[in-house]
């Protein structure tokens, strides 16, 4: 499986199984790698409705003619818009031909700015995704919070996502925390220095899992991991 960071929170995954997207924010994106038109999926995954997250996904659907996986009131708005949206809700499951979809928590908001006013698009989330007997776990824009520990008892996790840019989510002190309570085998640290209010250093982060015996795999825009 290669996992490829194309920027912020935007990651592209290809297994045997297929590939799909994590939330494909990429025309206004600053370190993207890739246009929207170039890429290729058989899925959108996106958590929220934030433009950071929701981007391109629109679009990319309708070009591709592939569904959107979201939370049931992010998927209502993407098929107003034209996109194909597959509903789901936090907690359920579902097996698609790319691998298994598994939606989990994340404390944060989720809407969608339209024509100056603020559409809420019901709550954020997370993903588990199982594809060619690898787990991910793509925590999307979240706080720390407890239950990353039943997260790690339940799954294990091969790669964890895990944003650590702060003042919107999780700095990287709490990410530690979360790394530590999930026990991943791999971390790719996300949501960090796009903008100046989200200027981490990832390499400290490396540091302090390195020291928990957790592998960190710093990703640049347009890297990638196999695993
Ligand atoms: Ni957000
Ligand atoms: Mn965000």
């Amino acid at each position: 499986m290669r996992i490829s960071f194309l920027g912020h929170a935007c990651f592209h995954v290809k297994s045997t199984q297929g590939e799909f997207l994590f939330d494909p924010f990429l025309s206004g994106n600053p370190m993207a790698t890739v246009k929207p038109e170039d890429v290729t999926a058989d899925a959108i995954l996106v958590t929220h409705g934030h433009s950071d997250h929701l981007g391109d996904a629109v679009a990319i659907s309708k070009r591709l003619r592939i569904p959107i996986v979201a939370t049931f009131e992010l998927a209502l708005y993407c098929g107003k818009q034209g996109a194909r949206p597959h509903a789901m809700h936090i907690g359920g499951d579902h097996n698609f031909p790319f691998g298994w979809v598994k939606l989990t928590p994340a404390w944060h908001g989720s809407s969608v700015e339209e024509n100056g006013k603020t559409i809420c698009t019901g709550l954020a989330c997370g993903f588990l995704v199982r594809s060619e007997d690898k787990v991910i776990y793509f925590a999307g824009d979240t706080g720390l919070f407890g239950d990353m520990q039943l997260l790690g008892d339940m799954y294990d996790i091969d790669v964890a996502i895990l944003p650590i840019g702060g003042n919107f989510v999780m700095g990287p002190e709490d990410a530690v925390r979360a790394a530590k309570m999930l026990r991943p085998k791999m971390v790719i640290p996300m949501h960090y220095d796009t903008f100046d209010l989200i200027k981490q250093d990832p390499k400290e982060f490396a540091q302090r899992l390195e020291a928990l015996r957790i592998d960190c795999r710093i990703l640049k825009p347009g890297e990638s991991v196999e695993i």
